[in-house]
Parts: structure tokens; C-alpha cells; sequence
């Protein structure tokens, strides 16, 4: 099969924003206990964190962190994860039916963000508590000194402040599953107002405000356009949620659903043009696509667990593990072409999560970890993903799936890096069974020179990387070739191609 891309200097769509290669923590199953710290575990540093994790998150180069939840948030009562950690409260979890030590809290979250090198997306909890509460954590974080709460910081031994300047109202709250759900106009509302308070108490914060669950929501559509119509002055995000499943192991139709993130990140981007034009604001609104992943190997499984557990509600048991075959990182590798791609709308993203929980990083006890095949395209994405993206045009074949007409079997976009001296290419073939050969059209870049090809391919679609068996799915270098017209890519294959 032929395929053709053709990527010009001046087909710019926008500068890429690096927080879209952010990821997402939540105080969930073995995320933070047990993933991210563990004060038994060989590799645990002073403060209790795991070495082996740092490093795998650092290699990941995460440059913003979404926390504490997630569904967690909805019940969260941020002054019991500050001050002595003997003092702190254990406190049941409504959300995944489990107890929460409260262990890893606001000040622990800050000192590891600091390990690794990223900010803070802070979340208030908006389904059970007050706009007061989320001020009161706001000043806890931001404030210098000379308040109650930015004074009881320093007394728990934080004399700098945070200085956190994201902050998200609430998580998911259109959903019936939340505690706390609401209308969209009672939510639109809440979030107009904590906003409004939120920016009086400091006015170089940026908020992002819940969106929907998914496109799935019954109140899906009326709730942003609510939102926008109250909240427009004080609001600088909407967040969108995305995870994709394949019950049917149908991967041709799996592989084709990225065609619908697409599309939902422009009904919503076209939503927020409209409502900018009806409400007559001079407010920019982006997109934080802070979950995003796929999600359904456990996912019923996981279910049934918690739904049915009694009375005895464990500490951080091993729930919502997937574990993420080939197909997945496929998957993972087109929904981040899709976020280069609309990097104009999408400022923040964040896949979810980050360790144990829907992960690219598992843990085992006793300093084992091992990368998720979603690791790959993660990797690279962030490492070579930054600079300004280029649209591509292309021309290739197309075929039909069972949910999906028209999808072609070629998906690609480019990067032109920040000092300007590389492109890289991500691109992926999505027929099951033929090469593709790529005529690359490199029109007004003059001589380049292909530097390396990486490449994520494999034969069982359902190969999955494990403690056993770490590297069954893992990224191999390409022979390169200086002949653009013919760069040929295997199927069912995600590659990086990188010129200079
Ligand atoms: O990431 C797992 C869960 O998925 C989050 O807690 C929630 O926001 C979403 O429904």
C-alpha cells in the first residue's frame, strides 16, 4: 500500500504547549501507596518516595501533574493530609470504597512534584465541600505568610509557599456516580463563583472547570455551553475526559476511535468559539484533556469489586491495573497524534494515570518496576513532541470499520523542535496486514536527513509487557533511508521518524 504525507514549514497549526505531555495522580488503588511512595521499599528515599519510580516518571519528563483526583476528590477533606502524619485522620473513600490514610497529602504531593520536575494541576473538592474550603487550601498553598493558613504551612515546615498556579473546581461532577453531582446550572454556578473568589484571593492563578465525564454524559454539550454562559469571566480551561475501550477485540475499529477524539475535541472547541461570540467575552478558553487514556481490561471486573465490597474497606488494594497490550500502545500513540494535532485548542492534557492505576508505570513490592507498553509512545511523544506542530497532508487509502467509515489507514503529524534544527515525525499505519510505503514531501525544508527511525511494532496484538516478561513489547531502531519517497512503514506499526 502507498501512502503520501506532505508537511510544509507554513502549515503551522501552533505552538505545543509542553503541559500536554502531563499526567494524572489520584489518591486510587496502588497510585500513590505502594506506586509512588512506600516508606518500606528498598528504594525509598527520605521522605518515604520510591527511587525506581522517580526514575521511570523523570525518564517520562512529566511537566505538569494532576491531583489528588479524579473521583477521589469528591469526598476529600484537604486539612486531614497536612500538619504531623501521626495526627492524620484515616477516613473512608467513597469513591473506590477503600480507606484513605492520608499519608500523602498537599505539602508531600508538592516535594515530590519538586523531585521530578513538575507542577501542580491542584484539584478542589467541589462535590461535597465550599468555596470557602477551596480558598482556604488556595491560601494555604499561595500566600507567603501572615494568615491562619498560609501560617499553619510554615508551621508543618513549608516556609515557601507552594506557588501552585492551576487549579481545577471539582472532577466529573455531571456524573451520578459522584458525591456531590450536580445540574449543569448548579454546577455552572459553583464554578463561576469559586473561580471568581479563587482569582480575588490571587490573581495569577488560571482555573480550569469540569467538563463533562464524556461525550457520553445525557448532559453532555448542555453542561459546557451552562458553564461558558456563567463561568466565561473566571474561567481559563474546560477539562475533557477521554478513555477508549475494545470489548469487541475488534482492532480495526479500535484502532479507528481516535477519529472520534478528534471530533470531540472540536465540538468543543467549536462550542467555546460560539460562546464566545453569544456571550461577548474577550476571555480565551482552552482545552485540559486531563484523562485520557484506554480503559476496559479490568474495568468491569474492577466494578463488581468495589461495588460489592462490605463492610472491611481495604488500604490502596490493586485495582483499576491494566494490563496494556500492543493494540493499547497503539491506541495511546494515536490519541497523542490527536493532541499535537490540536495543540491550538488543547494547552493541558493528561494521560491517566501515572503509576499502577491505568498506567504506563507498574510497581511490584522491593524496588521491581516494569514500563507499560503505553510507556513507548508516551516516551518519545514528550521527549520529541515539543516545539510547533505542523498540520500534514494526506493522501492514502481508507477503509471501513464497525463503527467507522472512511478511516484512513495513514495517521501523522510533525514537529519542528523549539531551536528549530530537527522534525520529527510521528505516524502510524493502521492496516492489519500490509507495509506502507510513504512518499514523505518534505517540500520546503530543503535537504534533510533522516537521523533515526523508532519504531513499535509486533506480531500478537495482545502481547503485554509484565514483571516476567518486561520487554515483549518494546520500540526497535528502523534501518534509515535517505530516500524520502519510499519510507516504508510495517503495519499495525506507530514510528518516529526524525530529520535534521
Ligand atoms: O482515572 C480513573 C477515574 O476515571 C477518575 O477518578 C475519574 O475522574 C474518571 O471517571
Amino acid at each position: 500500500m502507498k501512502g503520501k504525507v506532505i508537511f510544509d514549514k507554513d502549515y503551522i497549526i501552533s505552538k505545543i504547549d509542553n503541559r500536554i505531555y502531563g499526567s494524572f495522580i489520584e489518591n486510587l488503588g496502588r497510585c500513590i501507596y505502594g506506586g509512588i511512595y512506600d516508606p518500606e521499599d528498598p528504594t525509598a528515599d527520605e521522605n518515604g518516595f520510591r527511587r525506581d519510580v522517580i526514575q521511570l516518571v523523570k525518564e517520562l519528563n512529566v511537566p505538569m501533574v494532576r491531583l489528588p483526583g479524579g473521583n477521589f476528590i469528591a469526598t476529600y477533606v484537604w486539612e486531614d493530609g497536612v500538619g504531623p502524619r501521626e495526627n492524620r485522620p484515616r477516613k473512608p473513600d467513597l469513591a473506590w470504597k477503600c480507606i484513605e490514610t492520608n499519608q500523602v497529602g498537599t505539602n508531600e504531593y508538592m516535594d515530590w512534584l519538586n523531585e521530578i520536575g513538575a507542577e501542580a494541576m491542584m484539584t478542589v473538592n467541589m462535590g461535597t465541600r465550599s468555596i470557602l474550603d477551596a480558598l482556604n487550601l488556595l491560601d494555604y498553598c499561595n500566600r507567603d505568610s501572615g494568615t491562619h493558613y498560609s501560617d499553619l504551612r510554615i508551621s508543618h515546615g513549608y516556609k515557601k509557599p507552594h506557588n501552585i498556579k492551576t487549579w481545577a473546581i471539582g472532577n466529573e461532577l455531571d456524573g451520578d456516580w459522584q458525591v456531590g453531582q450536580k445540574t449543569p446550572f448548579e454546577y455552572a454556578r459553583l464554578a463561576r463563583e469559586t473561580a471568581k473568589a479563587m482569582k480575588l484571593l490571587d490573581g495569577s492563578i488560571e482555573i480550569v472547570a469540569a467538563g463533562s465525564a464524556g461525550q457520553e454524559s445525557p448532559t453532555f454539550g448542555e453542561w459546557e455551553q451552562t458553564l461558558i454562559q456563567q463561568a466565561h469571566p473566571y474561567i481559563d480551561y474546560i477539562s475533557l475526559h477521554q478513555y477508549y475501550l475494545n470489548l469487541e477485540k475488534d482492532t480495526a475499529n479500535f484502532l479507528a476511535k481516535t477519529l472520534a477524539f478528534d471530533e470531540y475535541i472540536q465540538s468543543i472547541g467549536n462550542l467555546i468559539d460560539y460562546m464566545k461570540v453569544k456571550t461577548q467575552s474577550s476571555q480565551d478558553i482552552h482545552i485540559s484533556l486531563d484523562e485520557w487514556n484506554v480503559w476496559y481490561h479490568n474495568r468491569q471486573q474492577d466494578h463488581e469489586t468495589i461495588r460489592d465490597r462490605g463492610k472491611d474497606w481495604p488500604i490502596a488494594p490493586a485495582i483499576l491495573e491494566e494490563p496494556y497490550n500492543f493494540e493499547d500502545a497503539l491506541v495511546a500513540g494515536a490519541m497523542l497524534i490527536a493532541l499535537i494535532r490540536n495543540c491550538d485548542r488543547v494547552k493541558i492534557a493528561a494521560y491517566a494515570q501515572l503509576v499502577n492505576v491505568l498506567a504506563p508505570i507498574m510497581t511490584d513490592k522491593n524496588g521491581k518496576v516494569w514500563k507499560n507498553t503505553i510507556f513507548y509512545p508516551i516516551y518519545y511523544a514528550s521527549k520529541y513532541g515539543r516545539g510547533t506542530a505542523l498540520r500534514g497532508i494526506i493522501h492514502c487509502d481508507k477503509y471501513d470499520s464497525r463503527d467507522f467509515s472512511d478511516v484512513p489507514y495513514l495517521d501523522s503529524v510533525a514537529v519542528i523542535s523549539n531551536d528549530e534544527t530537527e522534525l520529527t515525525i510521528f505516524a502510524i499505519n493502521k492496516s492489519l496486514n500490509e507495509n506502507m510505503v510513504v512518499n514523505c514531501d518534505l517540500r520546503s525544508f530543503g535537504r534533510v536527513e533522516m537521523t533515526s527511525h523508532i519504531a513499535l511494532e509486533n506480531n500478537d496484538v495482545y502481547d503485554i509487557n509484565s514483571l516476567e516478561h518486561p520487554d515483549k513489547v518494546v520500540p526497535k531502531s528502523k534501518p534509515l533511508t535517505q530516500n524520502l519517497n519510499e519510507i516504508v512503514i510495517s503495519p499495525l506499526s506507530w514510528n518516529m521518524l526524525r530529520f535534521n
